[in-house]
């Protein structure tokens, strides 16, 4: 059967990774969290003292840009890939409030993001992917069959992510959560390399008011359509 390309963009915290993931094992397609990668970048800089809460040297990161091994690894307990840096699993540590503060910012650099593209479209050659990201319909995958961009209110948003690290044990509060979404998707939209930007081709879903299981049998239905195309 035919084999797909499936960019999964949009604003943080909309559910992405969750349908990305759910797709992926229904069609038996690869899934790609990209936002893993920028965020095991930022687990690295913050490791090697290249940036924290006073300063983020830039200079330093692109030159250590090099000794960044990133991998997936599927992990068949769980049913999907986690991500190892430096062949260390960091699945859990590249989630934290910590990281998410920083993320963004080392997202910006064109030198990090020129890395991680050209390691996604390697991902993607054989296509029977679904990739999730920010730029995945824009830069990385423009000839996607399928592109998705994905938004929800930021209060929506914060709620999600709010209860996910609430359930994980992590000590933090709503107003803090809800003011990480709203500082992510200022500099995610306002940076000049590859800004966060529906595609022209994209379909806009907006679940704010939609439950996991139909927004799940929208897209997967629209994914079929284009598989037997
Ligand atoms: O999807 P996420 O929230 O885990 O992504 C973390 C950050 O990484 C996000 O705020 C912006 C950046 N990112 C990006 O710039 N491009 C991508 N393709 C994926 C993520």
């Amino acid at each position: 059967m035919k084999k797909i390309t499936i960019a999964l963009d949009g604003f943080s915290s909309t559910g992405k990774s969750t349908l990305a993931k759910e797709l992926a094992a229904h069609l038996g397609y690869v899934y790609v969290d990209t936002g893993a990668m920028y965020r095991a970048v930022t687990l690295f800089a913050m490791h090697e003292g290249i940036i924290d809460a006073a300063h983020f040297d830039v200079e330093k990161l692109i030159q250590s840009l090099p000794d960044v091994r990133l991998e997936f690894v599927f992990n068949p307990s769980l049913g999907f890939a986690e991500m190892f840096l430096n062949g260390q699993n960091v699945e859990r540590q590249i989630r934290t409030l910590e990281v998410s503060n920083k993320v963004s910012l080392i997202a910006e650099i064109s030198e990090v993001r020129a890395k991680l593209v050209q390691q996604q479209q390697e991902m993607g050659e054989q296509k029977g992917i679904v990739m999730d990201g920010r730029d995945i319909g824009t830069v990385v995958f423009p000839n996607a069959e399928l592109k998705i961009f994905m938004t929800a209110s930021a209060q929506t948003r914060a709620q999600r992510r709010f209860d996910e690290l609430v359930a994980k044990g992590d000590d933090v509060t709503f107003e803090d959560v809800l003011k990480n979404v709203e500082e992510r998707d200022y500099i995610d939209t306002h940076r000049d390399d590859s800004p966060l930007v529906k595609a022209a081709d994209a379909l806009l879903l907006d679940n704010s008011n939609m439950t996991k299981v139909e927004q799940f049998e929208r897209v997967l239905a629209l994914a079929q359509s284009h598989i037997l195309a």
